[in-house]
């Protein structure tokens, strides 16, 4: 990654911060994942050489312009998908600066919708970071649209991990799946599928 896109990603996730840090309410803030689950999930697009990727919850883009670099380099591209217009706005522009507008749409949507409406097989790479209660129905959409070998990536495993049981348990249940979680930021699940 070059310097002026790691001082770009360090200004954004520290202006994210201090946007959140004052506010009560959950929903308003911009809550950026982990620069170290950002990373980690865009080391997974390398190693994939991941053609599509989906973002559910895109916020102010900080983590799309993560998986946006990682594409670029496999020759791949992201839908991220923001259910709110302003951020939706926000995340493109973000984008352009980062000189990666070109390998990302960012949707103005409901992520669940785009799921439902997405061809079997379109995605190798599904990153859930929105609301959780949300992906348990999204789970049998999830399975239809990856690719074999397609992963799945759920931010918050740890911090929020009493919100991700049901999610969890259902992926282990469906028995198709490699799943693992990793410590990593705050924490992120990920679930393989396994041909
Ligand atoms: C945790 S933040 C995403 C952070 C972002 N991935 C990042 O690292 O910068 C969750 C975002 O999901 C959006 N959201 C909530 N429900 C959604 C849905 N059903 N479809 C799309 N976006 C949704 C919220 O508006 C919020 O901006």
């Amino acid at each position: 990654m070059d310097h002026d896109l790691t001082r770009l990603l360090g200004d954004l996730h520290a202006q994210g911060r201090a946007h959140d840090e004052p506010l009560a309410d959950r929903l308003l803030r911009l809550r950026n994942m982990t620069p170290e689950a950002a990373r980690l999930v865009a080391l997974l697009i390398r190693v994939q050489r991941s053609g599509r990727v989906l973002e559910i919850g895109t916020s102010n883009g900080y983590s799309a312009i993560w998986f946006a670099d990682a594409l670029r380099d496999t020759g791949g591209r992201l839908t991220t998908v923001e259910i709110d217009g302003e951020r939706a706005a926000t995340a493109r522009r973000n984008l352009v600066r980062a000189g990666l507008a070109d390998r990302a749409d960012v949707v103005h949507g409901d992520g669940g919708e785009v799921l439902a409406a997405a061809p079997d097989a379109s995605f190798d790479v599904v990153v859930l970071d929105a609301e959780r209660p949300a992906y348990v129905e999204y789970w049998p959409q999830l399975r239809r649209v990856l690719t074999p070998y397609g992963l799945v990536a759920v931010d918050n495993a740890v911090s929020h991990r009493e919100q991700l049981t049901a999610f969890d348990e259902l992926v282990r249940r469906d028995g198709a799946f490699a799943v693992q979680l990793h410590e990593v930021g705050d924490g992120v699940l990920t679930a393989v599928r396994c041909g």
